[in-house]
């Protein structure tokens, strides 16, 4: 018998997202949105510049697949200004239809069916859909919440999780939804995981430029001893330049990884929009205009972090600390507790809108084991701080 129309095996169990419902019940609830992870202000005025002008000055038809030259000599140079790292433009550097598109492109150029693909849980919902997508295997290995709030990998787990069939490990540093930024000695371990079993990194690092704490920088994986020519590292412009709408991304990685990366590339989207490239490579050139905005941004969320951060430890939450990113994990057991005992994560995300006036993500959504992220949820702080403000004083008002 012919199967019923309608989604695919590979695509129904993911569903509508979570994101899509919580922004739904704070658009019903008039609740103040700490859901979704954009920013509630505008993208720097040079940037929308320069896009309204390119698109004046005619640059409005198909770029090269890979991505406008202009633009993959910026991602190149600033890569190199980085990492240390040089990368050809023309071979190594993919522009992309945001971070989206380069994770699936490159799970699609990568990742033959039937290999194992390891995600450390909690993680960014578009990767286990992205792996299914290319028939991949996902093995989950969770980073365990240590009293302290921090988040931790065991290494003895990961090693465990290495199997025949293993191919690629997923790492996103600074890490969505916990706020970890990886430890230089975290992703050695890593890294000398890959380096003996052959396997490659993807590694996400779109909150790249938004980190906070001096004692925990930025490591790129791909700079570590062997990881250069088996690193995928996948960035994007809408985190540091507030324009997530755009949807600029791009993957930097040797030819040959490049070469699977494109494979899928021109077949997804064939090339990203062309006058936000022309854009783009204004932004990230280093010596641009771009540099001060960052910098910029960094000390803002800075500032909402520690509000936050202040106010939900207030409120009860049990925190870690947030080191990168623009989230706060917190176990709310202390606080959904006291309005009915054994709630879930999710069930106290969907009392916040309509009780407090507030919306939050229930951590659950980030992991493959629904279970452990039960405990937790997640509260963005990319927003100015009259709406921290407000959000703040709704959560005072219903859960004090
Ligand atoms: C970890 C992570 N990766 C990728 C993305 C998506 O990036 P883009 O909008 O460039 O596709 C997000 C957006 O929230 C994210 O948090």
């Amino acid at each position: 018998m012919r199967r019923p129309h309608g989604v695919t095996g590979r695509l129904s169990a993911y569903g509508t997202t979570i994101f899509a419902e919580m922004t739904a019940l704070a658009v019903k609830h008039g609740a103040v949105n700490l859901a979704q992870g954009f920013p509630d202000f505008d993208g720097p005025e040079f940037l929308k510049e320069a896009a309204a002008g390119s698109m004046r000055a005619g640059h409005n038809q198909y770029a090269r697949s890979h991505g406008l030259p202009a633009l993959n000599r910026a991602i190149a140079e600033s890569w190199k200004r980085s990492s240390g790292l040089s990368a050809d433009p023309d071979t190594m550097v993919t522009v992309t239809s945001g971070c989206t598109e380069a994770l699936a492109a490159a799970f699609l150029g990568l990742i033959e069916p039937g290999d194992g693909v390891i995600l450390l849980e909690p993680f960014y919902d578009s990767y286990h859909a992205g792996v299914s997508m290319a028939g991949g295997v996902v093995k989950a290995v969770p980073l365990h919440r240590g009293k302290d709030g921090e988040f931790r990998l065991d290494p003895a787990e990961l090693r465990s999780a290495v199997g025949q069939r293993t191919r690629a490990i997923v790492v996103n540093t600074p890490h969505n939804p916990t706020g970890k930024v990886f430890t230089r000695d975290e992703l050695s371990m890593i890294a000398s995981l890959c380096v003996e079993h052959d396997l490659l990194a993807i590694t996400d690092e779109v909150y790249e430029r938004l980190t906070f704490d001096a004692a925990f920088p930025h490591v790129h994986l791909a700079t570590l001893p062997g990881m250069a020519e088996r690193t995928v590292t996948l960035s994007s412009l809408g985190k540091t330049f507030s324009v997530t709408g755009w949807k600029v991304g791009w993957a930097i990685a040797s030819p040959e990884l490049s070469r699977g990366v494109r494979a899928a590339h021109q077949f997804l989207t064939f090339a990203t929009s062309t006058p936000f490239q022309h854009s783009a490579a204004l932004a990230v050139t280093p010596g641009g205009p771009g540099d001060g905005y960052a910098r910029q941004l960094r000390a803002d969320l800075r500032e909402a972090r520690d509000f936050l951060h202040a106010a939900l430890t207030d409120l009860g939450f049990g925190l870690g600390r947030t080191r990168g990113t623009y989230f706060i994990l917190a176990d709310h057991r202390p606080v959904s507790g006291r309005i009915r005992a054994g709630m879930t994560g999710r069930e106290f995300c969907r009392w916040l809108p309509e009780h407090a006036g507030v919306a939050a993500i229930p951590a659950s959504a980030f992991y493959e084991h629904k279970e452990l992220g039960e405990p937790l949820v997640r509260f963005a702080f990319c927003k100015t701080m009259e709406t921290l403000r407000e959000g703040a004083t709704r959560l005072r008002r219903s859960l004090k």
